[in-house]
């Protein structure tokens, strides 16, 4: 099996400020991550406060169009520019806040990694959903839309961040059990396409992580680290959360 580099995205949503970017650099960079991917997506307009060095930046969004006649939106290029390495496509927030449907994502995606960025795109189920028990089937739904994009390879590049819906900002986090299932179930739908790809992609758990819930979360086989949302506005929780993927 490859061996897979432990990542942690931080997702500040539409939150922050100056001090929290200044506070947030202070403090990562006088800490090391052993070998963990740690990457800071802040909002856009404070991408270029900050001077990363210990971690990557990342975005929440991007535009799938080129530059131009486009007014509010941002480009890969623009992103490149303001020192964005990785961009988070499709978060259920944006699909719920923008109607952005498993094609619009594959579209972003698609033009995130035509610009060398790296997407985290995020899959994941409402409650009723899971109530249903229909999880795999809508999961394996948004992942066929990428899967009818992008070659393998092309996938092989890409991190996939699961995040059931009813977990994210409610506190209500997975059980390390229930995330491992659908884990595995997204690595085994993708090993259906192409084994090497599957093993050497990444895949996320995003709903509310948190220092004490995460060494749990992580230690799990088809777990390679964490997309977090409210944890990540807190440098501690966010350093302690990172530390956990060692
Ligand atoms: P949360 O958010 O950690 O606050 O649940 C996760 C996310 O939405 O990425």
């Amino acid at each position: 099996m490859a061996t897979r580099t432990p990542f942690v995205a931080g997702n500040w949503k539409m939150n922050g400020n100056r001090s929290l970017v200044e506070q947030f650099s202070n403090a990562l960079n006088s800490e090391s991550f052993n070998g963990v991917e740690v990457v800071v997506c802040p909002p856009v307009g404070y991408l270029s406060m900050f001077a990363a060095q210990t971690f990557r930046l990342g975005a929440q969004d991007v535009s799938h169009l080129d530059n131009g006649a486009h007014t509010g939106d941002v480009s890969t290029d623009m992103l490149s520019e303001l020192g964005a390495e990785y961009v988070i496509v499709g978060h259920s927030e944006r699909r719920e806040d923008h109607n952005e449907s498993d094609l619009n994502v594959a579209a972003k995606a698609r033009k995130t990694l035509n610009a060398g960025l790296t997407p985290i795109i995020c899959v994941g189920e409402s409650l009723s959903v899971r109530e249903a028990g229909d999880v795999n089937e809508f999961v394996g739904k948004q992942l066929g839309a990428l899967v009818g994009e992008f070659s393998p390879a092309e996938l092989a590049k890409c991190v996939i961040a699961y995040e059931p819906i009813w977990a994210i900002g409610t506190g209500k986090t997975a059980s390390p059990e229930q995330a491992q299932d659908v884990h595995q179930f997204i690595r085994g739908y993708l090993r259906d396409v192409d084994a090497e790809m599957a093993d050497k992609l990444r895949i996320l758990y995003g709903g509310s992580v948190k220092a004490d819930n995460a060494a749990e979360l992580f230690a799990q086989p088809d777990i390679d680290g964490g997309l977090i949302g409210g944890a990540s506005l807190k440098t501690e929780d966010f350093i302690a959360i990172c530390q956990a993927a060692i």
